[in-house]
C-alpha cells in the first residue's frame, strides 16, 4: 500500500538513546544533536521534493506503532534503531509488514566494534544499510531512498 511513488513522506526514525547524541559518547557519535542530523535529512529531502517526518524513542513497542503507522501513508523508512538493532525483532516484524524502501542507517560503523553489535535483526528486512559515515550518514540515507523512488 506504502508503494513507491504513493507518498513524497520519508518515515526517520531513531531509537534509544539517540536523544542524547551530542553528548553521549562523543568519541564514537560525533557532537552533532539529533536535531542536527534530523536538519541534514530534512534538507537532503527537500531537494528531491521529498518531506521528513522524525519520531524518536525509547521504547521499542513505540517505534513499532511508528511504523505501522507508516504503512499506506509514507513512501520510505529511514531507521537508526540504536541498541535495538541487534536484538528488536519486533521491530523486524513491523518493518517486515512495511511495503516500501527501509534504509536501515548507523552513524558508527557496528561491524568494527563489539562482537554482540555484529549481528543486525533489522538488516533481513531493510533495502540497504549506510553505517560509519557518522552525521554525513544521513544524507546518504535520504539520497538513498530518492534513488529508490526514482526521484534523483
Ligand atoms: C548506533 C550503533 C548501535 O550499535 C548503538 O547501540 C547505537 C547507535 C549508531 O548509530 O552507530 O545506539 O545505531
Amino acid at each position: 500500500m506504502s508503494g513507491e511513488g504513493s507518498s513524497s513522506l520519508v518515515l526517520l526514525l531513531s531509537g534509544p538513546n539517540l536523544n542524547l547524541l551530542g553528548e553521549r559518547e562523543p568519541d564514537i557519535y560525533g557532537t552533532s544533536t539529533l536535531a542536527d542530523h534530523v536538519q541534514t535529512a530534512a534538507s537532503t529531502a527537500d531537494r528531491y521534493g521529498l518531506q521528513v517526518e522524525h519520531h524518536q524513542s525509547n521504547s521499542e513497542g513505540v517505534l513499532v506503532d511508528h511504523v505501522h503507522a507508516a504503512r499506506g501513508r509514507t513512501a520510505a523508512i529511514v531507521i537508526n534503531p540504536g541498541a535495538l538493532s541487534h536484538y528488536g525483532w519486533s521491530l523486524h516484524d513491523a518493518l517486515a509488514a512495511f511495503d516500501g524502501p527501509v534504509i536501515e542507517l548507523h552513524l558508527s560503523n557496528p561491524d568494527s566494534r563489539e562482537p554482540w553489535r555484529r549481528t543486525s535483526v533489522v538488516a533481513p528486512v531493510s533495502t540497504g544499510c549506510i553505517s560509519g559515515f557518522g552525521g554525513d550518514g544521513y544524507r546518504l540515507a535520504i539520497e538513498a531512498v530518492a534513488q529508490l523512488l526514482g526521484r534523483s
